[in-house]
């Protein structure tokens, strides 16, 4: 059984969707615990309702992001983490992390990266006027949203009305490609052996 660690600082529908995907069987693994940097979001209040341990934080009273990072690792090694699966985390991840969890990061981002790094790329995919975007699913390395692709989608938006439709629609895709990437992540690790 593989351990994982879902990070989000807001509305935690893709962690709902991870935890859906588990409870259906669809992924051999266990949410050992969620971490949090906004104490009172909503998926926090999922993890609390589903019996998932958490561990949440405030960046500022901390003296740097090692100083918090430092912590985090060490919840993460005491919980036995095998795979830290960024969902709506809205900070960059930094040495520590990246050192203490070496290609064991993933995360999901509304675009079809490389276009549209950093927030609001959805905003940023309307203003553009592009025909086509989507979600991508990739590692995590130091650079923002730049780490090696493991999966993506598209979606076709030249049709859509409204940001709120294709927002929908984004989260649809979401929700269905997290749980499946991440099954093939916990795979690909089993097969390496890499605890
Ligand atoms: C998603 O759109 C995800 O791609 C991005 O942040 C959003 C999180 O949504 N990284 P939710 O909190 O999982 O509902």
């Amino acid at each position: 059984m593989r351990n994982i660690a879902v990070f989000a600082s807001g509305f935690g529908s893709n962690f709902q969707a991870v935890y859906d995907a588990i409870e259906r069987n669809e992924i051999q693994a266990k949410i050992k615990i969620l971490i949090s940097d906004k104490p009172n979001c909503k998926a926090v209040e999922r993890a609390k309702m589903h019996n998932i341990k958490v561990f949440s934080f405030l960046a500022k009273k901390y003296l740097n992001k090692e100083e918090y990072e430092k912590e985090i690792l060490e919840v993460l090694k005491a919980e036995e983490i095998n795979l830290v699966v960024l969902a709506g985390y809205m900070r960059i991840i930094g040495n520590t992390l990246l050192k203490g969890f070496k290609g064991k990061i993933i995360n999901i981002h509304p675009s079809l990266l490389p276009n549209f790094k950093g927030k609001d790329a959805i905003g940023q995919a309307i203003e553009a006027r592009v025909k086509e975007t989507g979600v991508t699913v990739h590692y995590v390395n130091e650079e923002l949203d730049s780490g090696e692709i493991i999966e993506q989608v598209k979606l076709d938006i030249s049709k859509l009305k409204s940001r709120e439709e294709i927002e929908t629609k984004i989260h649809e895709i979401e929700h269905m490609i997290y749980p499946r990437t991440i099954k093939k992540v916990l795979e690909d690790l089993n097969e390496k052996s890499i605890d």
